[in-house]
């Protein structure tokens, strides 16, 4: 687990404010939960930010959801430090890969994709490209382990991964034309990839 503070201040934008669908959308969420109780929308209104801001979350956009669910501050910024899944400084254009390197995926590769991540991207993970359009970072389990190695980029899953298939799917985003996600080695979901084993009768 890394040490995750905010972004330094010169990265920081100096405000944050939702679109106005965005805010709709986030009033709707709230009204999900009794009164008193809207602090059980921050993660969603956050993820919301996060998707608004290039996938990260500047300390304004922390504070502008704090404040519109009438929560202190160190409660959202404890929210947003917990979880990996808020970035806390700016992330590629155009890609974030989060690489599982927990043991399945270990054991089945994901060392081969955090080289790709590090001779494509930077050495460095939460560093960005040169063009400024991909970064990366290891993270632990993503729940796809039947089909490890994975990776995940914004929403969805990349499974069953070789060197050479990351290549294809980071080319993809690279080109603006992310390949289906899911599985890159042919198999539906995580079904045997030599076809079905069992209940083939159809009596
Ligand atoms: S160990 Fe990689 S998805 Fe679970």
């Amino acid at each position: 687990m890394s040490v995750r503070r905010l972004a330094p201040k010169e990265q920081q934008p100096e405000s944050f404010a939702f679109t106005e669908e965005n805010l709709a959308w986030a009033k709707r969420e709230i009204t999900k939960y009794p009164e008193g109780r809207q602090a059980s929308a921050a993660i969603a209104i956050l993820w919301r930010a996060q998707e608004q801001n290039a996938g990260w979350v500047s300390e304004a956009a922390i504070r502008c959801v704090a404040d519109m669910l009438d929560m202190p501050l160190i409660r959202m910024l404890e929210i947003a430090t917990f979880y990996t899944m808020f970035q806390l400084q700016p992330v590629g254009k155009k890609a974030h890969v989060q690489v599982c390197g927990t043991t399945p995926c270990r054991l089945r590769g994901a060392g081969d994709l955090i080289e790709v991540c590090q001779s494509r991207i930077h050495h460095d993970p939460f560093h960005l490209s040169k063009d400024g359009n991909f970064s990366w970072e290891e993270v632990e389990c993503l729940g796809a382990c039947v089909n490890a190695p994975m990776v995940m980029i914004w929403k969805d899953t990349y499974e069953d991964l070789t060197k050479e298939t990351l290549g294809k799917v980071l080319d993809g985003f690279a080109a603006g034309n992310p390949p289906k996600p899911g599985p890159q080695n042919g198999r539906q979901f995580s079904a045997p990839i030599t076809g079905p084993t069992t209940l083939k009768e159809t009596t």
